[in-house]
């Protein structure tokens, strides 16, 4: 058996086209959304991440600013342009692009980010709406994650899932989503034992570490769904995922591809989260409360 391939680009386009259409809604509202995305340093991958997120909101009628900081930003310099954008009416939505360089505590800086602005859902407040089953703004790539899981069509309902890996942006907030969704969600992690044991009972496996070639086909249940996040670049340049795609392709029902998987869609998310902010803070103006 070969697996489906899930066509994150093609869903995120549809997702896309959706938020455009807000958009355009807002704008005849008098409310013209507005994205700012901090980059801090000069880290290559973040870079392309940043001028991606940029070309997207222009795609989609939506204003973004980028500020470019140097490496060697102090935190209070960082926090006060947090405020800064947080006290803009102009700006729904804040996202600073992670990782931070050396010293910046990334847990401080996003503390500081209005909740509401909060369009990365990192804010412990957004974090805390999430694990209480409450609405909020959701991380992007975990709700990216849940929109291409359900456009596979598998039950998640009582199903086992297995998330691999345990980190604040993916990890924990996606195995809190399926568990809102009805899964049994098991969480792995680089001290886990018999991983493979684990990922063998899961009917969905969500990979999320940022190790090429972790999972191959002999750790992957006969139709499994497997949803790759990984973003890895070998040695040639290819980019590869966590998944080893060839040997899993012959035994899982449905997988993620990398590229093109995963991460057209957090983009998507990122732009439909700046959308519901720009809803949000603007109630009043648009006949809501
Ligand atoms: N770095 C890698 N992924 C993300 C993300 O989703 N948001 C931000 N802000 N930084 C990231």
């Amino acid at each position: 058996m070969t697996a489906k391939i899930i066509d994150g680009k093609a869903l995120a386009t549809q997702v896309k086209q959706a938020v455009r259409g807000e958009v355009e809604k807002l704008v005849a509202a008098g409310v013209l959304p507005g994205l700012a995305v901090v980059l801090v340093g000069d880290d290559p991958a973040s870079q392309i991440y940043v001028r991606n997120k940029k070309k997207n909101c222009e795609e989609l009628g939506i204003a973004s600013q980028v500020y470019h900081l140097p490496a060697d930003t102090k935190e209070e310099e960082l926090k006060a342009l947090v405020d800064q954008l947080n006290a803009d009416p102009k700006v729904h939505g804040i996202l600073v692009q992670l990782p931070l360089p050396a010293p910046l505590r990334e847990e401080e800086v996003t503390a500081q980010i209005n909740p509401e602005k909060d369009v990365d859902g990192f804010h412990p407040v957004n974090l805390g709406r999430l694990l209480r089953g409450e609405k909020g703004l959701c991380p992007c790539t975990p709700a990216g994650i849940l929109a291409l899981i359900k456009a596979s069509g598998v039950e998640v309902v009582g199903r086992d899932c297995v998330v691999v890996g345990r980190s604040n942006i993916v990890g924990k907030p996606v195995a809190h989503l399926l568990l809102q969704e009805h899964a049994t969600v098991t969480i792995c992690h680089s001290r886990t034992r018999n991983l493979a044991d684990l990922t063998r009972r899961a009917d969905l496996l969500v990979v999320a570490v940022g190790k090429a070639g972790l999972i191959d086909g002999s750790m992957v249940k006969p139709g499994a769904v497997v949803i790759d996040v990984g973003m890895n670049r070998l040695p040639s340049g290819k980019v590869v995922g966590d998944v080893d795609f060839p040997s899993v392709l012959e035994v899982a029902g449905a997988i993620t591809p990398v590229p093109g998987g995963v991460g057209p869609m957090t983009i998507a998310m990122l732009m439909k989260n700046t959308v519901e902010a720009a809803i949000l803070q603007n109630g009043e103006k648009l006949g809501k409360d």
